[in-house]
C-alpha cells in the first residue's frame, strides 16, 4: 500500500473508532475537521522515515503517522476558533465552529487530541506485548511536541506574551510536530529518537518560513484559507523579519541544511530525494499577490 493510503485507511479507522454511538453533530463534526485532509505532511513524513528505517511494525508507524495528524487537525480546528485567529474557511471550506457551533469546535478539538493518543494505546497487538515499549516511546515523543512548555500549546502561547523570539516561536508552534514526526518514524521502527530531532526541526523551520510566504504572497482562493493574517494580527513572521527575498534566502538554506542532516540508515538516499521535493514544492515560484 502506498504512503497516502496507509495514511487515509488509518485515519478512517481513528475517526470511525471515536465517532461509533457517540453524540450525532459531534460525531459528524470529528471527520468534517480530518477529512478532506490538507497536504498531510506530517504523516507522510513520520512513515517516510519509518520505512527508510525498514518498517518492521507497520502498524505502529500507522498509528504514530495517525496521531500525528490528528494532532494537527485538532491545532487547526482550535487555532480558527474566535478566541485565536477567528478565521472563516479552511481547506477550502468554513471552519469547524462557524459550521457546526464553537463549543463543538472546542469539543471536535479536544476529542481528536485524545483519538491521538489512543491511536498509539491501540496499536500493540496482544501477540506482542514487547511492542508496548515502543508505543510508550512515542507517546512520550508526541506529548512532549503537543502540550507545554515546548509543543504546540507553548506555541500558540506565546503569541501572548508582549515580546517573542521568532525561532522560539516557530520551533514550537510549527516545528514540534516535525521534530514528532521524524522521531516517531524512527521510534516505530526500532530507532532512537534524538538522532532524528535535527532532520525534523529544520523541515519545521523551513515550513514555517513557507507559509509565512505564502500568507504574504498567496490569495485567499488558491491557499483556501484567509491569507495575510501575519500583518493583519501584528504576528511576527519571517517576511516581517527578513522580507520577501530574505525569507526565501532563509528557506533555501535551512532545506540545505536538512538533507545533511539525515542520520544514515538504509533509505537515506530516498529521504533524502523526498525533502529535495519539498524543498521545490515550499518554495513559493509565481506570487499572485504583490
Ligand atoms: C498549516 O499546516 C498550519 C501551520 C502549522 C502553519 P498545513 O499547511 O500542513 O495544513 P494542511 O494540513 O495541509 O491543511
Ligand atoms: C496554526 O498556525 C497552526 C498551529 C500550529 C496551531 P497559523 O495560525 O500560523 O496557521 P494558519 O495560517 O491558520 O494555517
Ligand atoms: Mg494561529
Ligand atoms: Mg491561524
Amino acid at each position: 500500500m502506498d504512503i497516502s493510503r496507509r495514511i487515509e485507511a488509518a485515519m478512517a479507522a481513528a475517526i470511525e473508532g471515536a465517532q461509533a454511538g457517540g453524540p450525532a453533530r459531534l460525531a459528524h463534526a470529528l471527520n468534517y475537521a480530518v477529512v478532506p485532509g490538507g497536504a498531510r505532511i506530517r504523516p507522510t513524513i513520520c512513515l517516510s522515515v519509518a520505512m527508510a528505517c525498514g518498517d518492521d511494525r507497520p502498524a505502529l508507524a500507522d498509528a504514530a503517522a495517525t496521531a500525528l495528524e490528528l494532532i494537527h487537525c485538532a491545532s487547526l480546528v482550535h487555532d480558527d476558533l474566535p478566541a485565536f485567529d477567528n478565521a472563516d474557511f479552511r481547506r477550502g471550506k468554513p471552519t469547524v465552529h462557524l459550521a457546526y457551533s464553537e463549543p463543538l469546535a472546542v469539543l471536535t478539538g479536544d476529542s481528536l487530541i485524545i483519538a491521538a493518543f489512543e491511536a498509539l494505546a491501540q496499536a500493540v497487538p496482544e501477540d506482542r506485548p514487547a511492542d508496548a515499549l515502543r508505543a510508550l516511546a512515542l507517546t512520550r515523543v508526541l506529548a512532549r511536541h503537543t502540550g507545554m512548555p515546548n509543543g504546540i500549546c507553548a506555541g500558540q502561547g506565546w503569541e501572548s506574551e508582549s515580546s517573542v523570539d521568532l525561532r522560539a516561536y516557530h520551533r514550537s508552534k510549527t516545528g514540534a510536530l516535525f521534530m514528532a514526526a521524524t522521531q516517531m518514524g524512527a521510534v516505530a521502527a526500532g530507532q532512537e529518537p534524538e538522532p532524528w530531532e535535527e532532520l525534523g526541526a529544520r523541515i519545521g523551520e523551513a515550513f514555517q518560513v513557507a507559509d509565512d510566504l505564502r500568507d504574504a504572497l498567496y490569495d485567499a482562493e488558491t491557499l483556501g484559507k484567509p491569507v495575510g493574517q501575519d500583518a493583519a494580527l501584528a504576528r511576527p513572521s519571517a517576511v516581517q523579519e527578513l522580507g520577501v527575498q530574505g525569507a526565501i534566502k532563509r528557506l533555501r538554506d535551512i532545506l540545505a541544511g536538512a538533507i545533511a542532516s539525515i542520520p544514515s540508515c538504509q533509505g537515506e538516499a530516498q529521504l533524502a530525494a523526498m525533502v529535495q521535493l519539498y524543498a521545490q514544492r515550499m518554495t513559493p515560484v509565481a506570487p499572485v499577490r504583490a
